[in-house]
């Protein structure tokens, strides 16, 4: 019978950290910078431009990270000694990586609705005065409202088994040599 390891690989680890520095940095920079600067601000481009690059690299980021997952053997589920927030625990996880490709999804919406790669990247045609006239500007916004929300419950999750449960979760997905049990 195969053996369950008792943490994640070491790529599974370095996949999770990038894609959760490079979201929250996304999220970051859409609703502090981005969307606070008017279309017709030249540097509207830029920070599009840059929004764009490394969102499309958090999606394909997220799509190799469930591949990664499917294809290794990884540790069970954290248990919490609640079989209600144990089941809530495994929906976030699941949502979470959902929620990202959706989001991820729906800015892919904006940019070819809007003709973005031709503006922002190929220099021709001017931004419309607002991008909330398209679809996937609203679901973009509601979708990254969700995940914020979400994230914070995934980080009060991982704290609570961290320090109240005292169960050294966090080892489970930090880089070391994996043991089996
Ligand atoms: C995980 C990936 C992504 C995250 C976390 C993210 C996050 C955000 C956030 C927080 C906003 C501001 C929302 C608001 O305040 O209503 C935003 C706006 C925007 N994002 Fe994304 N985004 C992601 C992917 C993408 C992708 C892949 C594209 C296009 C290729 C994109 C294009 C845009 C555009 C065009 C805006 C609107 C800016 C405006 O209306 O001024 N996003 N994004």
């Amino acid at each position: 019978m195969p053996q369950t390891p008792t943490k994640y690989n070491n790529i599974q680890v370095a996949l999770h950290w990038l894609v959760a520095l490079l979201v929250v940095l996304m999220l970051f920079m859409g609703s502090v910078v981005l969307a606070q600067i008017p279309n017709t601000d030249p540097a509207k481009l830029t920070a599009l431009r840059g929004h764009m690059v490394i969102a499309v690299v958090v999606f394909v980021l997220t799509l190799v990270r469930i591949v990664w997952r499917r294809a290794s053997r990884q540790p069970d589920h954290a248990e919490t000694g609640n079989a209600l927030l144990d089941k809530l625990g495994i929906a976030a996880h699941f949502a979470l990586n959902i929620l990202v490709l959706l989001v991820a999804a729906s800015g892919i919406g904006i940019a070819l609705q809007a003709g973005l790669p031709t503006i922002v990247f190929g220099g021709t045609g001017t931004l419309p005065p607002d991008l909330s006239i398209y679809l996937p500007r609203l679901v973009h916004g509601v979708l990254t409202k969700l995940l914020i929300a979400l994230i914070a419950l995934h980080v009060a999750g991982a704290l609570y088994h961290q320090f109240v449960l005292k169960d050294r979760l966090f080892r489970r997905v930090w880089f070391g040599r994996v043991v089996s049990k």
